[in-house]
């Protein structure tokens, strides 16, 4: 038999379980995941490699709209399987010499774990081999204050990120809890959101007789939630 080490294989993680847990080593020290996180929501997303030009697009962009998330409650968690000195190199290359649409001196604070044996991105199912086999692709989990995986996206190695997206994505999960309701298609805080479907006739009756609640038929209805209400109640919780 050939002495060949395996690697572990994981099934891929879906929305609504656990996050996978594991300790690493980051730009910002060890840290355990999620545990380090509990209270929080959390943002783990990989990159390619450090020192390529989409990756660099991104960090900058996520390192500029750091203070938005953190408004929200939420951290950001990076990951590509390049070691730690790479990464160090490369965040202070961008913080030293990289100027893009307006950003620069643009330091990284969040932390970016090195994960050279791919631990980490084999759990998270973050490697597609058909598009790279040693790189791992843009994943993005959002996971909630209870460890839960609430949202996965996935972008493949040459399209950068929607950053204005993902803060949606974010606001929208927050306040979908808070408020018991759904949001439609291209949801915004302070447009309407979608009242969940009535379960019984004299719910449902009662429910087009709301004045509040605007029903466009029986199983479709909306009502209004101002901005400043939704923002109250999803800033730092
Ligand atoms: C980039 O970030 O520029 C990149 C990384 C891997 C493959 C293609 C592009």
């Amino acid at each position: 038999m050939e002495n060949i080490e395996k690697q572990e294989t994981y099934p891929m993680p879906r929305i609504g379980e656990k996050a996978p847990a594991f300790t690493a080593k980051t730009t910002q020290g060890d840290i355990d995941f999620p545990k380090d996180y509990e209270g929080k929501w959390v943002i783990l997303f990989s990159h390619p490699a450090d020192f390529t030009p989409v990756c660099t697009s991104e960090f900058m962009t996520f390192a500029t709209m750091e203070q938005e998330f953190k408004e929200l409650n939420c951290e950001l968690v990076g990951l590509s399987v390049d070691g730690l000195f790479s990464h160090i190199a490369w965040l202070r290359t961008i913080k030293e010499k990289i100027e893009y649409k307006g950003m620069k001196n643009v330091e990284v604070n969040f932390p970016l774990i090195e994960d050279i044996s791919m631990n980490v991105a084999n759990k998270y199912g973050m490697i597609s081999p058909n598009e790279s086999a040693t790189q791992a692709v843009r994943a993005v989990f959002f996971i909630d204050p209870k460890g839960i995986i609430r949202t996965i996206v996935y972008y493949p190695l040459s399209l950068g990120r929607n950053f204005d997206e993902l803060k949606r994505i974010l606001q929208g999960l927050k306040a979908a809890d808070e408020f018991g309701v759904a949001m439609p298609a291209d949801w915004r805080p302070g447009d309407d959101v979608i009242v969940p479907t009535a379960g019984s006739c004299g719910t449902a009756q009662s429910r087009m007789d709301d004045k509040d609640i605007d029903c466009k038929d029986w199983f479709f209805c909306t009502k209004k939630i101002a901005k400043e209400e939704v923002m109250e109640k999803i800033l730092k919780k």
